[in-house]
């Protein structure tokens, strides 16, 4: 398939899923409960992957799907071998319930268990990430670099990972050090977005004690592609087979000392 065309597609996919996301009404009538604290999932993020998996899988019949409102978040190894789409349909669902913003389209596809394309869409803005492997990250068609600035002039973006309350100790410890070690924090709510704002410089690191496959597939390529150094939070490579924590370094921020003390 033709690696522009596919681009165009998946953009085209992500855009007209903004605008279910943009179009949607009455969402406080269209909330269920998900397993786990505070975790829900709305009709819209329904529709939108539903939408997603059948738009995309006529792009690209081949390709795999794991997408967050499916069940499984883990990649088999047959999930492992040739084009797997990643979806978040909406990241920031509680941002979306709650009318506070953004929220996003998480569209990552990965070939042989590795990052290939990832298209974010923050629809409130028109604001949408895109980056190739090898070809580097653009924020609506210009490129993007992520900053310069060392540890100690950068924003900080975290994740509480809300669904893993035993996870709040570790995240705020981390928080703790990195408040000391940065300007300041920032939560955003959606992870995918958190990834972008180091990609295009408006934020230095970003970290999060668990995030799932389809929070990060996309978005840590347009960092990636951007500049940023991205492990896990032992400093270990980031993985792309299922859930794990995650760190972003900008360029400037990863020449110095930042992983967790
Ligand atoms: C969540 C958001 C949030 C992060 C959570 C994710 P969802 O995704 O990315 O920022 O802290 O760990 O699960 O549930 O809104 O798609
Ligand atoms: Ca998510
Ligand atoms: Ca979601």
């Amino acid at each position: 398939m033709d690696k522009k065309k596919l681009l165009a597609g998946m953009e085209e996919a992500a855009r007209a899923a903004g605008r279910i996301m943009l179009e949607a009404n009455d969402i406080e009538h269209a909330v269920h409960d998900k397993e786990g604290h505070g975790n829900f999932v709305t009709d819209y993020d329904r529709r939108v992957q539903e939408y997603l998996f059948e738009e995309l899988g006529r792009l690209l019949p081949q390709a795999r799907f794991i997408g967050e409102e499916e069940g499984a978040d883990v990649f088999t190894e047959e999930d492992r071998k040739g084009y797997a789409f990643c979806i978040d349909p909406i990241d920031g669902t509680t941002n979306f319930i709650m009318g506070y913003r953004p929220s996003v389209t998480s569209i990552g596809l990965l070939l042989d268990d590795k990052p290939y394309m990832g298209i974010v869409y923050n629809p409130y803005d028109d604001m949408l990430f895109s980056a190739v492997r090898g070809e580097g990250a653009y924020l609506n068609g210009k490129r993007i670099r992520s900053s310069e600035a060392p540890l100690s002039r950068s924003l900080i973006m975290f994740g509480t990972a809300p669904y893993n309350p035993e996870k709040a100790e570790e995240t705020f410890a981390l928080c703790a050090q990195y408040l000391r070690r940065g300007v300041d924090l920032r939560r955003s709510g959606t992870a995918a977005w958190d990834l972008c704002s180091v990609a295009m410089g408006t934020a230095g690191l970003f970290f999060e004690t668990r995030l799932g496959l389809w929070d990060y597939a996309a978005a840590a390529l347009v960092a990636e592609e951007a500049g940023c150094v991205l492990t896990d939070l032992e400093g270990k490579p980031l993985r792309y087979d299922g859930p794990s924590s995650v760190l972003c370094a900008s360029g400037g921020v990863a020449k110095g000392d930042y992983l967790p003390e």
